[in-house]
């Protein structure tokens, strides 16, 4: 439903993607994988428009995205949680939900309250009082009520404590089981080998290997595991 075909992306003069080609199927979890600077953020925001000088063709559900706006790729349902969680600190996390809330969401903030007990318990407090992992909540919550066809999702477990990480994983589980496919970057080895569907492996802007997933958990990707992802 979302395909990346032959993807030259630049900053300027600085071209940090080079002939990138992925795609995310209906109901998939996919992995974009790499070290710090291998150009997994410039995918996304190569995906939203967020990126000045994008050569190559990008669709979503039969759409060409390359050249529209940022708010007319965000209308087709294209949903971007970026890696600082954007919220608002002003407001509470009430309000941070209301404002979010689009009339063709498939959720409601009762089902996000079902989904993350932990902000309906919070609902009074503002955006800046919560936890790194509350706020990661916030944000993964703001995003459903938005109506999301496909959700991407930048480094969500980053920071964040163990028993939080699994509950962002088991979050994203859902949200892939309501029909929502995920394009997700993550550095957390294990939160990728239990999510994705497959795995995309980037080195300094190409990508340089694709994994399903159970050849993910074979040894032999172990050798390029540790070649590219220092583990
Ligand atoms: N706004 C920007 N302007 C110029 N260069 C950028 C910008 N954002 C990222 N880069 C460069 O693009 C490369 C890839 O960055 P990024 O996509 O953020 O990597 P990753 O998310 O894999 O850590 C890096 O060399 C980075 O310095
Ligand atoms: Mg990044």
């Amino acid at each position: 439903m979302l395909t990346l075909d032959n993807i030259n992306s630049l900053y300027g003069k600085s071209h940090v993607l080079f002939d990138v080609s992925i795609d995310v199927r209906e109901g998939e979890i996919v992995t974009l994988l790499g070290r710090n600077g291998a150009g997994k953020s410039t995918v996304l925001n190569s995906i939203l428009g967020l990126v000045p000088n994008v050569i190559g063709k990008i669709k979503f559900n039969g759409i060409s995205l390359v050249g529209l706006l940022t708010h007319e790729i965000v209308e087709l349902g294209v949903c971007l949680i970026p890696e600082q969680r954007d919220i608002f600190q002003i407001l509470s996390v009430e309000e941070n939900l209301q404002i979010a809330q689009k009339g063709n969401s498939q959720w409601e903030i009762k089902d996000i309250y079902e989904l993350f007990p932990r902000l309906e318990e919070r609902k009074k407090n503002g955006g800046g009082q919560l936890s790194a992992g509350e706020q990661q909540m916030l944000a993964i919550a703001r995003a459903l009520l938005n109506g999301p066809k496909i959700l991407l999702c930048d480094e969500p477990s980053e920071g964040l404590a163990p028993v939080i990480i699994q509950e962002i994983v088991s979050t994203l589980q859902r949200i892939k089981e309501s029909g929502i496919p995920i394009l997700l970057v993550e550095q957390n080895l294990r939160v990728c080998e239990k999510l994705a569907d497959r795995h995309y492996i980037f080195e300094q802007g190409r990508v340089i290997h694709e994994f399903k997933k159970d050849d993910f958990l074979s040894p032999e990707s172990a050798a390029i595991k540790y070649k590219y992802l220092s583990v």
